[in-house]
C-alpha cells in the first residue's frame, strides 16, 4: 500500500455505489445564490459574523465548527465562501465572489483591480516594527523580518533608511529571538504574541480595519442586492 491514499479495492470485491451527481450537487447548492460574499476563515469571522445577523444572516451559517468552505444561508441567499484572508480579493478581482471582507493590509501589500467601498471598524489592528528593545545593530543595515515586503519596504523608502527585508510567512515573532532578523514588521492585535516573546513595538506604521470589497462589474449589474447590504452593514 502506498504511504499515502488507500489500497485498491480487491479484484472481484464489493464496492460501495458512487453518490449520484444529483445528488453530490444538491448536498451543496441546490439554488443560485443571490450574491457571494467570499470571508476569512478565523479571528475576524467572529466579529463579521454579529454584524451580518441583523440583516437576516444566520450566525451559524458562518461559525459552524465543520470543514465545509461553501456555506448558504438560506435566508438572505447569500453564499459565503470561506477562504484564507490572502485569498479574497483574488476570488472577488476575478468575479467568482461578489464582494469580499479583507484586512487593509492585504489590500496594501497587494494592489487588486477591486473597490472598497466601506470600512467595517471590525478586525481593527496595527502594522508596527518591533523588537528587542535595543533592536538597531551597530554598524550594519538592520535586517528585518515580515511577511509584509511591500508594506515595509515602503514604510522604510518613506524614512529614508535602508533595511534588509527577509521574507517570511508566519511566527514572524520568531525571527528577531533567533537572529534572522533584528525586527519585524508585523500586525499586532492584542500584543500578546510581542509580549510573550519578549518583544515590544518599537515603531507604528499604520492602523488597520477590516474592509467590504467588491467585484468591479458585480456592483454594476447586482446592484439591487448589493447595495441595501452595504447599507446595512454601514450601520
Ligand atoms: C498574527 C500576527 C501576529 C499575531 C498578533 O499572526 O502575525 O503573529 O497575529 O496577534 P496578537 O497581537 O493578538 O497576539 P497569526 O495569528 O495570523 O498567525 P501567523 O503568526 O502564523 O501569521
Amino acid at each position: 500500500m502506498a504511504k499515502h491514499g488507500k489500497a485498491a479495492p480487491k479484484r472481484g470485491a464489493a464496492r460501495k455505489p458512487a453518490v449520484p451527481i444529483e445528488s453530490a450537487e444538491a448536498t451543496h447548492a441546490t439554488t443560485e445564490p443571490r450574491l457571494v460574499m467570499a470571508v476569512p476563515k478565523g479571528r475576524v469571522l467572529n466579529q463579521l459574523a454579529p454584524r451580518l445577523a441583523p440583516l437576516g444572516v444566520d450566525r451559524d451559517v458562518l461559525l459552524a465548527d465543520d470543514r465545509t468552505l461553501v456555506r448558504d444561508d438560506p435566508t438572505t441567499g447569500v453564499r459565503f465562501l470561506l477562504l484564507k484572508p490572502d485569498d479574497v480579493p483574488t476570488y472577488v478581482e476575478y468575479g467568482s465572489a461578489d464582494l469580499g471582507v479583507v484586512g487593509r493590509d492585504v489590500l496594501l501589500e497587494r494592489e487588486y483591480d477591486v473597490y472598497a467601498p466601506l470600512d467595517l471598524g471590525i478586525g481593527i489592528c496595527r502594522m508596527v516594527v518591533a523588537g528587542k528593545a535595543q533592536a538597531h545593530p551597530p554598524g550594519r543595515t538592520l535586517r528585518v523580518a515580515t511577511k509584509f515586503p511591500n508594506i515595509a519596504s515602503r514604510y522604510f523608502l518613506g524614512k529614508g533608511q535602508q533595511v534588509d527585508l527577509v521574507y517570511v510567512q508566519g511566527s514572524v515573532e520568531l525571527a528577531p529571538l533567533t537572529g534572522l532578523a533584528d525586527v519585524i514588521v508585523d500586525i499586532v492585535e492584542s500584543g500578546e504574541t510581542l509580549r510573550q516573546n519578549g518583544l515590544t513595538v518599537l515603531e507604528v506604521i499604520c492602523p488597520i480595519s477590516s474592509v467590504v470589497i467588491a467585484n468591479r462589474v458585480a456592483l454594476k449589474l447586482k446592484r439591487a442586492a448589493i447595495a441595501p447590504l452595504l447599507a446595512g452593514l454601514r450601520i
